[in-house]
């Protein structure tokens, strides 16, 4: 096992009506003046936000709003946010909503305390500083609810590009698995899917002797394979729902990425299509992975044959086992088609000819160095073919 540090101060309120907990939690956390930011609209319908205001007036908290996060967040909206909350003196953002909300949240705390253009941070500068971000999660999936990261499109070129660092992980979470309930089926599939990629890329890796995060990996994944089926074909099933949101936050809060090498190219991969396609990030990820998965798959067969084994349930075969390992990544593949995921690119009109355009925009946006590093490093034509596989 690698040496490690691991920091993880999150404080999250789990269950029931804990969105009501709002306005203490900004108080306990120092927040006098809160940018509430979300997405384009469900937390209106469902009735959350009038929810959490409520809560934040009960503790005489003065909140200013900005809505209209898009799912695969923009840039455009963030250089807005920082604006705003210099303007009006905010000192707390709270995200309300999914993944999209959080990380457009997280940018703008870090950019409202930077000199320089936020977008420094998602071309490698480690964020050092920020407002303090809460949540109100209403999609598990992303995981960035308990995680440093942020994951932002810049419109000109449209890059999907990450960023990183302590001082975005939220303060606190606010978990209500109820508030998941109204997510049409296929978008709670995308999150479920999502998880399962957090986990796999973690799984994947070139490090010996980690047993303990193999093992804890081993049973999220046998629970999303589980609980996540549940909760697609059963909406209202508070504990699948329940047992999902802890999973998606176990899953990618980095406590199963420890002290071990990880594989992030399908999150790379996936992330090109997302950002020209705007398809949902867990349904890019459902046909990305099982291509990358079957390309890399001769770099360390006995690692693909073990999760075959003892989360598929696959038979182990001992004189060919790459034919295990094979079967692994098939039933992985079956068990996302079977909860309504895309397979190839078609299914999320995705073009062959825009091949060259994505691994071009992969491979070199943004001074990348023309490599993708992970598990197996691979490049422009490594790339070419793991899209080709998909079609
Ligand atoms: O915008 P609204 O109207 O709220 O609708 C959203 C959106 O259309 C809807 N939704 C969310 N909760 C709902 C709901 N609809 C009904 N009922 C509810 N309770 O679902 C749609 C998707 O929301 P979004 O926030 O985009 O979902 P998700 O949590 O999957 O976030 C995706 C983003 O997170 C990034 C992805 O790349 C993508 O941009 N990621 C962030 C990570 C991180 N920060 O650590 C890691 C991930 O790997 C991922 O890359
Ligand atoms: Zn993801």
């Amino acid at each position: 096992m690698e040496n490690f540090t691991f920091y993880s101060p999150t404080y999250f309120a789990f269950g029931k009506d804990t969105e009501n907990q709002a306005g203490q939690l900004v108080k306990k956390f120092g927040g006098t003046k809160v940018l509430i930011h979300y997405g384009g609209g469900s937390v209106i319908r469902s009735g959350l936000l009038d929810r959490v205001k409520k809560s934040l007036e009960n503790e005489n908290i003065p909140y200013i709003e900005l809505g209209g996060v898009k799912p695969n967040p923009r840039s455009g909206l963030v250089y807005e946010g920082i604006e705003l909350c210099r303007k009006e003196g905010v000192d707390f953002i709270l995200a309300v909503g999914g993944g999209s909300s959080i990380d457009s949240s997280k940018a703008i705390a870090a950019g409202v305390v930077y000199d320089g253009d936020f977008w420094d941070f998602y071309s490698g500068k480690p964020i050092e500083n920020a407002l303090p971000v809460g949540t109100v999660l209403t999609i598990s999936a992303a995981g960035s609810e308990g995680s440093p990261d942020s994951v932002i499109t810049k419109e000109e070129g449209m890059f999907k590009r990450g960023a990183s660092g302590d001082a975005i992980r939220p303060k606190f979470s606010i978990l209500n698995p109820a508030l998941t309930m109204t997510l049409p089926a296929y978008q709670t599939a995308c999150g479920v899917t999502d998880i399962m990629a957090h986990l796999y890329e973690r799984y994947l890796t070139n490090t010996k002797e980690v047993e303990v995060t193999d093992r804890l990996i081993e049973a999220l994944l046998l629970t999303m394979k589980k609980e996540g089926a549940r909760a697609v074909f059963e909406p209202e099933n508070y504990d699948a729902r329940a047992n999902v949101m802890w999973a998606g936050m176990m899953g990618h809060n980095h406590s199963c990425g420890v002290g071990r090498s990880q594989d992030w190219r399908s999150h790379c991969i996936e992330h090109e299509l997302s950002a020209l396609y705007d398809c949902a990030h867990g349904a890019g990820l459902a046909i990305v992975m099982p291509a990358v998965f079957r390309y890399s798959l001769k770099h360390d067969v006995m690692r693909f044959a073990q999760v075959a084994v003892r989360v598929w349930g696959c038979e182990m075969n001992f004189q060919d086992p790459e034919k295990t390992a094979l079967e692994g990544i098939d039933a992985f593949q079956k068990f996302l088609i079977s909860i309504g995921m895309p397979s190839t690119f078609a299914d999320i009109g995705a073009k062959e000819e825009d091949i060259p355009k994505l691994v071009d925009v992969l491979c070199h946006g943004d001074g990348r160095d023309g490599t993708i590093y992970g598990f197996v490093d691979v490049n422009e034509e490594d790339c070419t073919n793991i899209y080709k596989m998909m079609l």
